[in-house]
């Protein structure tokens, strides 16, 4: 059996269960390919994860290799594979009931991959997948959202916000992002039209009537969401599902959106727009995989510029 490095848990906890170690590289099955990882992300996703509160959806077996985002290169295919070829560079993102993106190598449906932008490196490739197909699933597979429309998008700054406000603009709506202060010239680099400091003052005093609420918070920040949508309006949730008699109290619709698979047919359109240069995605910082357990606890105090990249190998 080949061994390679990943970072696995045998246990749920703290950053600290993160342990970077020999593990046997996979083999595709049928329809997979093996991908070589150059760079994954850290992901909330991975924190809930590792802490054990995915457990109740995915039931991970120990131990388990965590990390959904990749940016590689094709080392083999498995059978009935046409549309990749061994040397191909691609992106990637792992199916969340699986993961094991935080390897030197990964195998994973065909369908959940697509060429890399060759306009990217794979650092910044690494950090589209997961938060891009999200931002798209939310806003344009649930929210429909179309030109003209004003979106309201918290954590604008964040791994997910940062391309929901840059798709937003790209189909002609008006985007309203909150954001701490230092973080308001970012966001309207990212193209927004206006930056709430959700810090200084409640949200719901400087946006009203607006047509989708992206909400990437949920709790409090998903209730206090209700009254700045229009009628007709709708408000789609990444964190929890929102009540549907509270949206027919409001006169308005409600979705919650798991970025489920298959991500690959989004994952070539996103890679289209990332190489016309309608979208780019935001590296925070760059640091080599077996320094993961830092990563996690950057990433789980909940103020990271778009996505922190974990560099797998060259
Ligand atoms: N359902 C799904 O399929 C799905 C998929 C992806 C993500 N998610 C979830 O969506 C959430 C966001 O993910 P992410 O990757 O974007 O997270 P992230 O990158 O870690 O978000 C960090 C950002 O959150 C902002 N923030 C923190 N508290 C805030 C608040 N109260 N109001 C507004 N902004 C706030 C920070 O902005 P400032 O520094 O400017 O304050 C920071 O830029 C996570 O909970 C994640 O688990 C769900």
């Amino acid at each position: 059996m080949s061994t390679m490095k990943a970072v696995r848990i045998h246990t749920y906890g703290d950053a600290s269960v993160l342990t970077y170690e020999d593990a046997p590289r996979p083999t595709p099955a049928a329809g997979e390919l093996l991908i070589r990882t150059v760079a994954t992300t850290a992901n909330p996703f991975d924190y809930a994860a590792r802490a054990g509160y995915m457990s109740g959806f995915f039931p991970y077996e120990f131990p388990h290799t965590l990390g959904l985002d990749v940016s590689g290169v094709v080392e083999a295919v498995g059978e009935g594979v046409t549309q990749f070829a061994p040397g191909d560079e691609v992106i990637a993102r792992a199916n969340p009931a699986q993961c094991g993106a935080y390897a030197e190598y990964i195998a994973l449906p065909a369908t959940e991959a697509a060429p890399k932008p060759g306009s990217l490196s794979h650092e910044q490739a690494a950090a589209l997948p997961h938060v891009g197909y999200t931002a798209w699933a939310a806003l344009i597979g649930a929210g429909g959202i179309e030109a003209g429309q004003t979106v309201l998008i918290h954590a604008a700054a964040g791994g997910v916000g940062s391309m929901a406000v840059q798709l937003a603009k790209w189909r002609g709506a008006t985007v309203i992002g909150t954001a701490s202060a230092s973080n308001h010239a970012f966001v309207k680099e990212l193209g927004a039209d206006e930056v709430i400091d959700y810090n200084a003052v409640p949200f719901e005093s400087a946006a009203k009537d607006v047509d989708l609420v992206l909400d990437t918070i949920g709790g409090e920040t998903l209730e206090r969401s209700w009254g700045v949508l229009k009628k007709g309006g709708m408000l789609v949730s990444l964190l929890q599902p929102p009540s549907e008699e509270t949206a027919v109290a409001h006169g308005v619709r409600q979705a919650f959106v798991m970025s489920m698979p298959p991500a690959g047919d989004a994952l070539r359109t996103l890679a289209d727009l990332a190489d016309s240069g309608t979208i780019k995605p935001v590296v925070s910082s760059v640091m080599p995989l077996p320094d993961i357990q830092q990563a996690h606890a950057q990433g789980e105090g909940r103020h990271v510029r778009g996505k922190i990249v974990l560099k797998v190998s060259e």
